[in-house]
């Protein structure tokens, strides 16, 4: 098969590596890829966004496959777009899209279909939305209606902070068009969970779980980042949360958006948090996680590309049984560029040692670029996903750490303490299963 892998991040990175080792993979585009995906990978200069332009080479090449890492392109309708032309794709239409690119859309969905979801309203107008705060208690959760580049979430922890925010987000200040519709919704207190499920439209495959680190500093502290670590699966993870999840969230979303004229196709992503043992939903994503699709690759134990066909074929059911998963844990370590999530530093130069020469060791790249002499340059905010495999959480956190000890990188910084909810669960559970 000849396949065209869309976008350009640490996530693609992992699904090309993936991609590249099915006996079935002829040929493996990415557009537009980076110095990592290179080695897998023939990168062609094409924006992920760029619709006409990803059709266009689609058709050119004659592509059997393309499989689309971010929202972006989908939510503008790339998958609409390719089908048109008949060509199959992995990623949903734009229709589907909504479920992550409109937060009203996937809340009154929850709403009308009993998915258990925090209680909330929607506003457009600053003063309906001030008048549903007074009647709140803090901490109190304001979201854009559309997509805000991961940043569209704040959490007010006051009446007066509310207030301005709602004032900051309606007026267009903060986030553009964006913010012009807003959520607003109760805090959930609990611990925060990602679950990827496999959808064609009909048939659903439950993946596996992850937990993200979204904020910069170490013991979870300072702005939320697209995410500086993960690691998989999450320890929170057992037979009877699983069935929660997959009975109370995924199956009826899926049932519910066919029921809406809009079947799932695709991955979904959802953003859980955990209360009390019962799984309530955030947030819904139509892609793999960035940097949780990086320990679950590592865990994938079967040809990525026979899933993932299936699933844009609508035949999911027939693969059912040929999804596997390592035993292992893995875990995956983001470096990124100093300053970020704020202003940082472009082109500066990294030397990766022999980081990816460590067993079960993998270095994924996001942001970067070689220049003519042959030097790595960063080209982003977050630039690379040190990710390992372990035995226990913490031999996957030790191996990844060691690796990540091996990068030079005077311009880079990373949090050293990812993985530390399961590490310190893993202990307690020993401690627990020593006899006294
Ligand atoms: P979202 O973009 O909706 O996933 O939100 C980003 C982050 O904000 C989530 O990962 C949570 O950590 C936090 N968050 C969002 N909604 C809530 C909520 N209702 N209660 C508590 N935390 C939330
Ligand atoms: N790591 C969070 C996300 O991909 O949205």
């Amino acid at each position: 098969m000849k396949i065209l892998l869309v976008g350009g991040g640490g996530r693609e990175h992992a699904l090309a590596w993936q991609l590249a080792q099915s006996d079935r993979c002829e040929a493996l585009y990415c557009a537009p890829g980076n110095a990592g995906i290179a080695e897998c990978a023939e990168c062609v200069d094409i924006g992920a966004e760029d619709v006409n332009t990803l059709v266009a080479f689609a058709k050119d090449k004659a592509i059997d496959l393309v499989v689309v890492g971010p929202e972006g392109a989908l939510v503008t309708g790339l998958a609409d777009r390719l089908l048109e032309a008949n060509i199959k794709v992995f990623g949903c239409s734009k229709a589907a899209a909504q479920l992550e690119g409109s937060k009203g859309f996937m809340k009154d969905l929850c709403a009308k279909y009993d998915i258990p979801t925090a209680a909330y309203g929607r506003f457009t107008d600053i003063e309906s939305a001030k008048k549903f705060i007074t009647q709140q208690d803090a901490p109190i959760v304001i979201k854009t209606d559309g997509l805000a580049a991961g940043k569209g979430v704040i959490i007010a922890q006051s009446i007066e902070e509310a207030e301005k925010t709602v004032e900051d987000m309606l007026s267009g200040v903060s986030f553009g068009d964006a913010g012009r519709e807003i959520i607003i919704e109760q805090f959930l207190d609990g611990e925060e969970l990602s679950f990827f499920a496999l959808a064609d439209g009909k048939t659903v495959l439950p993946l596996t779980s992850a937990q993200d680190h979204k904020q910069v500093g170490e013991g979870d502290t300072g702005p939320n980042t697209g995410g500086m670590g993960a690691y998989s699966p999450a320890h929170m993870m057992n037979e009877e949360l699983g069935r929660k999840i997959n009975d109370n969230l995924i199956q009826p979303t899926i049932k519910a958006m066919a029921a809406e004229g809009c079947p799932f196709t695709g991955v979904l992503f959802a953003g859980i948090m955990v209360v009390k043992g019962e799984p309530i939903l955030i947030e819904y994503n139509i892609r793999f996680g960035d940097p949780e699709c990086q320990p679950l690759m590592m865990r994938l134990d079967c040809d990525l590309l026979e899933i993932l066909d299936a699933c844009a074929e609508g035949r999911l059911d027939e693969v059912q049984d040929q999804i596997h998963w390592r035993d292992e844990t893995a875990l995956c370590v983001v470096m990124a560029a100093k300053g970020y999530p704020g202003s940082y530093v472009k082109d500066t130069v990294i030397d990766l040692g022999k980081s990816d020469l460590e067993p079960g060791t993998k270095v994924f790249h996001a942001g970067t670029k070689y220049d003519p002499s042959g030097k790595l340059l960063s080209t982003g905010g977050r630039v690379l996903g040190v990710t390992a495999l372990g035995t226990t959480i913490e031999q996957a956190n030790q191996n990844a750490y060691r690796a990540t000890g091996q990068i030079t990188w005077p311009d880079g910084f990373y949090r050293r303490d990812i993985g530390w909810r399961a590490l310190e669960a893993e202990k307690e559970n020993e401690k627990k299963s020593i006899p006294c």
